[in-house]
């Protein structure tokens, strides 16, 4: 693996390994690496990838000025040696001046996907996330890129950019991985105190009863809004920022169960605000709509 920080040498390896006839993937990260980024790795090498780019950069511009950018978790020797270890080609770490020079003042917006919930929540989030990963796909311009289905409204966000901007990446989606007991891997896990911990799976028990209430066939909103809220409440120390029923292309109420749907909450556990989903296919859904 080599280490990189300058646009230049990333562009000059990936540049080499495709006229070599490599297909590239890419997973973008944050860095403080778990389980979950490097089965993102292997989801890019199920789907043809043979040379593996991954940057570590804690980006700024996604944070709010009341968020955790400061206290954001980093390690990067550690995150190094899993690199290593997982074969990865190589690491693209930026400095901030790489990614945002003085006078960089262009955003990438994305409306509609990206206003309600995290975007509602988080005010400029997704302009951030959507601006940065535009300039690491101009960067790395990989064929496949790899983002976990954990943060779903991004993924979306995404979704939308890569369409609405005609960018050539064919993006793949990782499954969520969880801990035994559900709780979703998440770098921000690491805040948690051994207690808080032991509270956190509350988020997915939540969504599993809104998922299996829709997939018993109950197509009433509200209601499986309230079990979920109702689910969560039994565990003191959880305080619910939302618990919704959404459809994946607008992030908006579903106009039916016809197609996939996704409930997504966000919860704070202390100052540890933490993010999960649960996607029920279509296939799932009973066609009885039981209200
Ligand atoms: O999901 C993340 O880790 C970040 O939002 C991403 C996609 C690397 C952009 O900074």
């Amino acid at each position: 693996m080599i280490a990189v920080h300058s646009i230049d040498e990333t562009r000059a390896a990936v540049c080499t390994a495709r006229v070599a006839g490599r297909v590239i993937g890419f997973v973008p990260t944050m860095g403080f690496l778990h389980e979950g980024h490097l089965s993102l790795i292997r989801v890019a090498r199920e789907n043809g990838a043979d040379f593996i780019v991954v940057s570590i950069f804690v980006n700024p511009l996604q944070f709010g000025p009341s968020e955790d950018f400061e206290k954001y978790p980093r390690d990067a020797k550690r995150d190094r040696e899993a690199l290593e270890a997982a074969s990865v080609d190589v690491l693209f770490l930026p400095p901030v001046e790489v990614m945002y020079p003085p006078g960089a003042t262009t955003r990438v917006i994305v409306s509609e996907v990206a206003d309600p919930l995290e975007g509602d929540r988080r005010p400029g989030h997704f302009a951030g996330v959507a601006t940065v990963v535009a300039k690491l796909f101009n960067i790395v311009q990989p064929d496949l890129a790899v983002f976990g289905r954990k943060d779903a409204q991004q993924c979306s966000v995404i979704e939308r950019m890569v369409r609405d901007l005609d960018v050539p990446v064919r993006l793949v989606f990782g499954e969520t991985v969880r801990e035994h007991d559900g709780l979703a891997l998440s770098s921000r896990n690491s805040y948690l105190s051994k207690e808080q911990r032991a509270l956190a799976p509350a988020l997915h028990r939540a969504l599993s009863a809104g998922a299996d209430a829709i997939s018993h066939g109950i197509h009433d909103v509200e209601a499986i809004e309230k079990l979920m809220r109702k689910m969560a409440a039994e565990t003191p120390g959880i305080e619910v920022d939302y618990l919704a029923v959404v459809d994946p292309l607008t992030f908006r109420r579903p106009a039916d169960f016809h197609h996939d749907v996704l409930v997504v909450g966000a919860v704070r556990i202390g100052k540890t605000r933490l993010i999960d989903n649960i996607c029920i296919r279509k296939s799932a859904i009973p066609h009885a709509h039981i209200e």
